[in-house]
């Protein structure tokens, strides 16, 4: 007998969102801080090609720093091993938006998690690509099936109007000579992809390829199997930061937040699943979402097959 996913999602839906609402919405900037904090959708893409939704599945939302996710895996297709002399794979312990590693550790950033690292992973595409904005959509779109992928303007407009901190990372990377290309540039292009906005169907489909061993359902491999292995581990070790070690508790899976309120888990061998919930907690990820992935996890671990 086949699992009864739908019925999970729904269940896990209708509970969590009648919970209490926890945390705060992002609100550093106007557009994040409009957000109805009550929306909250839930998909599961699975290996076999079947997926299932609950509750906004199919409205778009800020992907913000679920991007680092997908820019990561670009990097490894153009850089293999190499790509980790420019940033590390060890977990952070500190906030994503945090310099203070890189003034004791020769700016060289921890993970490609942390902005510290997303930012030598762009400057890595940056260097790669003539249109690296457009390589980047692009991959995306090809990804998740969208075929009318943009970017939210009002967003890439904010983000770059209260950019400083992740312009003093940039220029620390650059210091250090970790970052070769022009500052104004590769934020730019990182303030732009965090500005994309997806919906969690499309978000769950553009990681199922991580389910799979690196190929998607049609059999276009993007990852080696043991490139595959290295993203989930990273996930597994450093996708919400400095809440990793709680979340991992809870859940147990590799996974990636963003401050739109999405989180991307990956079900190893079985599908992606994608939450989204836009208050935070105190760590920037989305509260209802780990609430969420820690019900379904549960449930499916109790399930075999
Ligand atoms: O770099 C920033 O501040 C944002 N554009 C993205 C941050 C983010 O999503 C952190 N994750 N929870």
């Amino acid at each position: 007998m086949s699992f009864a996913y739908q019925s999970l999602l729904d269940r896990v839906h209708a509970e969590v969102a009648a919970r209490p609402v926890r945390g705060k919405v992002a609100d550093y900037i106007p557009a994040l801080a409009r957000i109805d904090a009550s929306r909250f959708g839930m998909a599961l893409a699975l290996v076999d090609g079947r997926s299932f939704v609950a509750g906004d599945a199919t409205e778009p939302f800020s992907i913000q720093s679920m991007s680092k996710l997908f820019t990561l895996v670009m990097a490894q297709r153009l850089y293999g091993d190499e790509l980790w002399q420019r940033v590390g794979r060890e977990p952070s312990g500190t906030a994503f938006n945090s310099l203070v590693q890189l003034e004791h550790e020769d700016g060289f950033p921890r993970n490609p998690f942390i902005n510290a690292g997303a930012l030598a992973v762009t400057n890595a595409l940056v260097s790669r690509y003539a249109q690296p904005e457009r390589a980047i959509l692009d991959f995306m779109a090809g990804l998740s099936g969208r075929k009318k992928i943009f970017i939210d303007e009002e967003v890439a407009r904010s983000e770059e109007q209260h950019g400083d901190r992740n312009r003093a990372i940039a220029y620390f990377l650059k210091a250090h000579n970790r970052f070769e290309n022009d500052v104004a540039e590769v934020t730019r292009t990182y303030f732009r992809q965090c500005a994309i906005p997806l919906t969690c169907q499309e978000l769950a489909q553009a990681a199922l390829f991580l389910a799979n061993n690196g190929c998607a359902l049609d059999g276009t491999r993007i990852l080696s199997p043991a490139q595959t292995r290295q993203t989930l581990a990273v996930m597994l070790t450093c996708g919400l930061y400095d809440g990793v070690g709680d979340f991992v508790f809870r859940v147990g899976l590799p996974a990636k937040s963003g401050v739109g309120g999405g989180i991307i888990a990956i079900l190893p061998g079985v599908g992606s699943l994608c939450v989204w919930s836009p208050p935070l907690d105190a760590r920037g990820n989305s509260a209802k979402a780990i609430e969420a992935l820690e019900l379904i996890a549960g449930e499916l671990a109790v399930v075999p097959g």
